[in-house]
């Protein structure tokens, strides 16, 4: 019984279908944890299977990669911050992407020196998977580089700038095509290698670091890509099959990040947006309430429901905690505690989810942005903890705006509008917001985690007078 063709395929079917699951379980927090599991299984069966193909594996440096690649992966995972999630993804991508590159450099240089000689369609494959993954690597590892503030976070862009990035790119696919027609030509391999490396480079450059998340979302779907070229070359179907998962996925949850900010791909890869952040907006001086812990912990004491809005500045003080602890005195006091999720609020999807889920709040209490719009005019307050674009106003009322058309959950229709945050400095896009102005709205200054342990503290002590 030869086990290429027995126990191997049903390996990598069960491999398959377990990143299938995966990916449908990984959909609801309710079932997240599960997905996870079968993931995992599915990616263990896939090794397993990958390791019995005695004709291609070499044992010692496999377990010399083994051991290496677990004495890193450990620690990254426990030592790196929720916060740091997009630049570890950019990482991980920059490494896979660089991996699949080299096997496909690799390939190529056998095909030449020893035969059998790569056919045009592999080629063709191979020169997919070539590209996208040297241009990935570097790319991500640019991301990864904005994202850590180890380069400069501001776009940097010039004139002519698209043109040259279009003619580099030409350049790579050019020779690119000239090497699937005479693979022999083996002169050209490392112009086109050096080519695709630099395009990454420049891709990144007019990015903004706020924007790289979205850019990274399709970085994964690159490297996907590549890895499913790279399955056509290897014949490996599981690799083309969970290639295309990773591709599609990634370039889903892409536009589901552009939808949701409504910005178009161009905008992103293109626009130079977040170069207004360095600049702080409009500081024509407009009238605005303030208000204390105390204060605030009197009016949340006393409202029948409250609304809390997180955003990135719950993420960067690591308020979710103290925000269960609030959620608990206030649901014993009888007042009703939801909270709104923007699909984009953060700086990664799902950012305030896992934020929310770390801190144990109830998944029933967690509400979608268009399934709790149409309730905000009957809420009493709207809390909003470092949020700040997800609820501009601006967005539904300036066509003008960078951020014009984008969804908001509209906290301005709420009774009462709570604003935690430092200052009345601006968020991601840069822009002034209307909703801080407006008379039904107080400004609670502070860092968010300290703003909220205050209020915890004051509605404790009401709770313990009444
Ligand atoms: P932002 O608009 O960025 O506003 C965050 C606010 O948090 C800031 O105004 C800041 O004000 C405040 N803040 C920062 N640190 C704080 C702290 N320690 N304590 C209290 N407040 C603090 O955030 P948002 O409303 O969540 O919107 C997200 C933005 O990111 C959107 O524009 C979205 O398009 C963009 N974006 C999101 C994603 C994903 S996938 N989530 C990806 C790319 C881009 P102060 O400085 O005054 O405190």
């Amino acid at each position: 019984m030869k086990l290429d063709e027995t126990i191997l395929p049903l390996l990598y079917m069960l491999a398959a279908i377990g990143f299938i699951l995966a990916i449908k379980w990984l959909n609801s927090p309710a079932t997240a944890r599960r997905g996870v599991i079968v993931g995992e299984i599915g990616m263990l069966l896939a090794v397993v299977g990958t390791l019995l193909r005695f004709e291609v594996v070499q044992y010692q440096w496999i377990l010399v990669a083994f051991v290496l690649g677990t004495a890193v992966g450990i620690p990254i995972a426990y030592i790196m911050p929720m916060t740091a999630v997009p630049q570890r993804t950019a990482f991980s991508h920059a490494c896979g992407a660089l991996a699949s590159a080299l096997i496909g450099t690799a390939e190529y240089y056998k095909g030449i020196n020893q035969g059998p000689a790569l056919t045009s369609v592999e080629m063709t494959a191979l020169i997919i998977e070539t590209l996208l993954g040297f241009l990935t690597f570097t790319a991500s590892m640019m991301a990864f580089g904005k994202l850590q503030e180890v380069l400069p976070q501001r776009p940097i862009t010039y004139k002519g700038q698209n043109f040259v990035n279009l003619g580099v790119f030409a350049a790579a696919a050019g020779i690119g095509l000239a090497l699937i027609i005479s693979p022999e030509r083996t002169v050209l391999f490392p112009v086109f290698t050096v080519l695709a490396l630099t395009f990454g480079v420049l891709l990144i450059i007019p990015i903004g670091g706020a924007d790289m998340p979205t850019v990274i979302a399709l970085l994964n779907s690159y490297a996907g890509l590549s890895a499913s070229a790279m399955g056509f070359v290897l014949n490996n179907k599981l690799l083309i099959v969970a290639g295309a998962l990773d591709g599609s996925s990634g370039f889903i949850l892409s536009i589901i990040m552009c939808r949701a900010m409504n910005r178009s791909f161009s905008n992103v890869l293109f626009g130079a947006f977040g170069q207004l952040q360095t600049t702080v907006a409009s500081s024509e001086a407009r009238p605005y309430r303030s208000a204390s812990a105390e204060e605030a912990a009197q009016i949340l004491d006393s409202a029948r429901n409250v609304v809390v809005i997180p955003g990135y500045g719950m993420a960067v003080a690591q308020a979710q905690h103290k925000l269960r602890e609030m959620f608990d005195v206030l649901t014993k006091r009888g007042v009703s505690v939801e909270f709104a999720i923007h699909p984009v609020a953060g700086r990664m999807p799902g950012h305030m989810n896992v934020l929310l889920a770390e801190a144990d709040v109830p998944y029933d209490k967690l509400r979608e942005m268009d399934d709790i719009n149409p309730e905000m005019a009957n809420v009493d307050v709207a809390l909003i903890i470092g949020a700040n674009d997800v609820v501009n106003p601006v967005a539904e009322t300036d066509p003008k705006s960078p951020i014009a058309g984008m969804p908001i959950i509209q906290a301005y229709k709420a009774r009462t509008v709570m604003v935690i945050k430092r200052s009345m400095n601006p968020g991601f896009a840069g822009i002034d917001n209307d909703l801080y102005y407006m008379p039904n709205t107080l400004m609670l200054f502070g860092d968010a985690k300290a703003f909220v342990s205050s209020l915890v503290k004051e509605l404790s002590a009401i709770a313990r007078a009444a």
